[in-house]
C-alpha cells in the first residue's frame, strides 16, 4: 500500500517537475531589491512563459494584420490564428462549439456584456438577480447597474466564517422573480471553491440561468462548462499566463442567439443600411470593432501551455502547496487566516496581530516577496470579517514549497521588526 502510494507520488513528480516549469518563465529568475523574486500575487495577474511571449513577438514580427477583413496573406494568417485560439478556448472549457466562445477584454468585460445585454432583454421592475457575498466587485457592480436601470433588485447569498457559502439559503431565496444567478467559481480572497454545479442545478430547477465567474478557477483547476451546465462562464487571459486585455465569455447558444448585441460597430453586422442593420451570428455579434487578436493568439498559446502540463497535474501540485501553506500559516502565532473552506485553491488572505496589512506587504516587498494588500476588490468580504484589508498570498503552478518557507521567514522578520 505504502509502496504504491510512493510510486504514485514519484510518477507525479516526474510528470510535473516544478523546477523545470520555472525555467519557462523568464521573470522568475529575476531579483527584486537584490533578493530572488518570490511571486505570490498571481490572483492579480500571473507571469508569462517564454512560449506566450514568443507567440506575441512572432505574430507582430511575421504575420501582423487586422483579421476578418483582408483578402491578403497576412490577414488570412492572423484570422486563422484568431479562430484557432477560439477553438483552443472551447477545448479548455469543454464548450460544445467554437461559436459559443466570445473574445472579450477580460472577465470584467465578459460580465458587463452579459449584465447589459441580458438585462436589457429580460430584466424588469420587480425581478431579482442573486449574487454571493464573496464576489469580486466585477460580479457585483455590473449587476447593481443593471438592477438600477431596470428597477430589479440584487440579493446576496452569505458565506460562513470558514468561507463556505450558506447554500441552503439559495433554495430559500430563489423564486419566480429570480432572473439570474451570478457566482464566482473560486473566491479571489478566500480561495473557496464554490459548488457551482449544485447551484446550477438548483437555479435550473427554477428556470434561472447561471453565470459563473471563473477568473480565479481557470488558472488552477479543470473548468468544464458541460459538466457545470452553466449558461455563461467568464475568465481572463492574463490570469492564465496570457497577455492582458484578452478574456473569454462562454454562452449557451440559445442565449447568445436571443440576446441583443452589447456594442455596435464593424465586424458585428450582417448588413448595414441607413434604414437599419442586421447583425452577424454569434460570436461575431458580440465582437464589435477590431478585436484584440494578438491577445487571443497569446491566450491560445497559454492554454496550450497549461494543457501541455495537464490541468490535473497543476491542481495536484497546487494541492501540495496548499497543504504546506495551511500548515505553515496555522503554526504562525498571531496570524489570522480568513477562510478555510472545505474545497480551496491556493489563495490565502491573512493579517498579523497589531500590524497593518499595508506595512506587512511593504516589508515583504523589500525581501523580494510580492504579495497583495488591501480589499482585493471584494469589500463585502472585508465587511464580513470586519477588517479594512488583508495580506493576500496567491500561488500559481510555478510556485514551490521553498518559496512558502521564504514567505514564512519573511513574516517572522516583519514581526521582529515591529516587536
Ligand atoms: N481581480 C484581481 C485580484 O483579485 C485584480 O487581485
Amino acid at each position: 500500500m505504502v509502496l504504491a502510494a510512493e510510486i504514485g507520488q514519484l510518477r507525479w513528480m516526474v510528470m510535473f517537475d516544478v523546477y523545470k516549469v520555472r525555467e519557462d518563465f523568464p521573470i522568475l529568475c529575476t531579483d527584486v531589491h537584490g533578493r530572488p523574486l518570490v511571486y505570490f500575487d498571481n490572483a492579480a495577474t500571473s507571469q508569462k512563459p517564454q512560449c506566450v511571449i514568443d507567440a506575441v513577438i512572432d505574430h507582430y514580427a511575421q504575420h501582423n494584420s487586422n483579421i476578418h477583413r483582408g483578402v491578403h496573406q497576412l490577414s488570412e494568417r492572423c484570422s486563422a490564428a484568431y479562430e484557432a485560439a477560439r477553438s483552443k478556448v472551447r477545448g479548455f472549457i469543454n464548450a460544445p462549439r467554437d461559436e459559443d466562445v466570445i473574445f472579450t477584454s477580460g472577465t470584467t468585460d465578459s460580465i458587463n456584456l452579459v449584465a447589459q445585454s441580458f438585462s436589457s432583454a429580460y430584466l424588469r421592475k420587480g425581478d431579482e438577480v442573486i449574487v454571493t457575498e464573496m464576489e469580486h466587485h466585477s460580479n457585483i457592480v455590473p449587476w447593481q447597474m443593471a438592477c438600477e436601470r431596470s428597477g430589479a433588485s440584487l440579493r446576496t447569498i452569505p458565506f460562513d466564517d470558514q468561507g463556505d457559502l450558506e447554500l441552503h439559503l439559495l433554495k430559500e431565496m430563489i423564486s419566480d422573480d429570480t432572473r439570474m444567478l451570478a457566482v464566482s467559481h473560486v473566491s479571489n480572497v478566500l480561495g473557496s471553491v464554490n459548488p457551482v454545479k449544485e447551484m446550477v442545478s438548483v437555479a435550473h430547477g427554477h428556470g434561472v440561468p447561471v453565470l459563473v465567474d471563473a477568473a480565479q478557477s481557470a488558472p488552477h483547476i479543470p473548468v468544464d462548462v458541460k459538466d457545470i451546465d452553466c449558461d455563461f462562464l467568464a475568465f481572463s487571459g492574463h490570469k492564465v499566463h496570457a497577455e492582458t486585455g484578452i478574456g473569454a465569455l462562454y454562452g449557451k447558444s440559445e442565449w447568445l442567439q436571443e440576446m441583443p448585441p452589447y456594442q455596435g460597430g464593424g465586424g458585428m453586422v450582417a448588413n448595414v443600411k441607413v434604414g437599419g442593420t442586421t447583425y452577424a451570428e454569434p460570436p461575431l455579434k458580440f465582437e464589435a470593432g477590431t478585436p484584440n487578436y494578438i491577445g487571443a493568439i497569446s491566450l491560445g498559446a497559454a492554454l496550450d501551455y497549461m494543457t501541455g502540463l495537464g490541468m490535473n497535474e497543476i491542481a495536484a501540485h497546487e494541492e501540495r502547496l496548499t497543504e504546506h501553506m495551511l500548515e505553515s500559516l496555522g503554526r504562525f502565532e498571531g496570524l489570522t487566516l480568513y477562510g478555510d473552506a472545505t474545497l480551496r485553491c491556493p489563495v490565502f488572505s491573512f493579517n498579523l496581530e497589531g500590524l497593518h496589512h499595508y506595512d506587512v506587504g511593504r516589508i515583504l516587498d523589500k525581501m523580494g516577496i510580492a504579495v497583495r494588500t488591501g480589499t482585493h476588490c471584494a469589500e463585502p468580504v472585508m465587511d464580513h470579517y470586519g477588517v479594512t484589508g488583508t495580506v493576500r498570498a496567491s500561488l500559481a503552478l510555478y510556485n514551490t514549497i521553498e518559496e512558502i518557507d521564504v514567505l514564512l521567514e519573511g513574516l517572522e522578520r516583519v514581526r521582529s521588526i515591529f516587536a
